[in-house]
């Protein structure tokens, strides 16, 4: 199962992939975090892990990273990056990191002045996601970028679930509603997870949304802060990302959108 976590910025998509990471992994499941999001930099540090190579640059910077990009395109699949089918076992291991039987692979950062746009990174997430078939215990949760850029760029075209992250700010809750009709449309239901919801802003944030869709709401949580401010491995245990894991656990994937896909 591959699900997208997706959300306006600073909503909390990085802490809650981790977070749900965690939960999953305590489930028994198999858990890989794909990073991404061109502009973070410390996903393997809220994780507890080292900080793993980058796709991009195993892939040779972005003159490599085109060639083999098209090649895929060409379904030319000798290339070690591009498999046919790829899992969580031939990932290439010189990009991956490991915590707690986790698993983090980071597709691609921006470091130079003029070095292009992250068209790229969005190109290997696509590729990557489209010939990764995860077995039935295994779970992909994609930590994307700020806003909805990646639905312009398909990476979410093989995914079985968005969630949105929704923090208490009006944007991000229009965001939310636009992230749910763009992934809908494209046959990807989508849930919601509020963060940061304390009572004074409970009933507001609901009221923009589709209750039914609300599978979670997550408080303010000042462990959780204090974690990300030092740059540390979350270790916060809540009952309602129990809930969101229990949901994601238990879901399946109405017949249509099976048929559709
Ligand atoms: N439930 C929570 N309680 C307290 N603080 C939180 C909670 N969730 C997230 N935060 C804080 O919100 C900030 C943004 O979180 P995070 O980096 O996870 O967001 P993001 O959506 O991944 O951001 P970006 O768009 O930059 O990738 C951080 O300071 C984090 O500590
Ligand atoms: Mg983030």
């Amino acid at each position: 199962m591959k699900l997208m976590i997706c959300g306006k910025g600073g909503c909390g998509k990085s802490t809650i992939t981790i977070l749900l990471a965690r939960a999953l992994a305590e489930t028994g499941k198999k858990v890989l975090v794909v990073d991404a999001d061109e502009s973070n930099l410390c996903l393997h540090r809220l994780l507890g892990a080292h900080q793993p190579g980058i796709m991009m640059d195993a892939m040779g910077g972005r003159q490599g990273t085109r060639e083999k990009l098209k090649q895929a395109s060409d379904h030319q699949h000798e290339d070690d990056f591009f498999k046919q089918v790829m899992t969580f076992d031939n990932l290439p291991a010189e990009c991956l990191a490991e915590a707690d039987g986790i698993k983090l692979l980071v597709v691609g950062k921006i470091r130079e002045f003029g070095e292009g746009c992250a068209c790229m990174i969005g190109g290997i997430s696509r590729a990557v996601l489209s010939r990764l078939q995860e077995k039935e215990n295994e779970i992909v949760l994609i930590d994307a970028e700020a806003g909805l850029e990646h639905f312009g760029r398909q990476v979410d075209k093989s995914c079985d679930l968005v969630l949105c992250i929704v923090d208490p700010n009006y944007e991000s809750i229009q965001m939310a509603g636009r992230a749910r009709q763009i992934a809908e449309g494209a046959g990807i239901q989508t849930y919601f997870i509020l963060n940061k919801v304390d009572d004074d802003v409970r009933a507001t944030m609901i009221e923009g949304l589709d209750k039914k869709r609300i599978i979670a709401a997550i408080p303010h949580n000042n462990e959780i802060f204090l974690q990300n401010l030092k740059g540390q491995s979350l270790t916060t245990r809540m009952p309602q990302i129990e809930a969101a894991c229990s949901f994601i656990t238990s879901y399946r994937k109405p017949l249509s959108l099976n048929m559709k896909l």
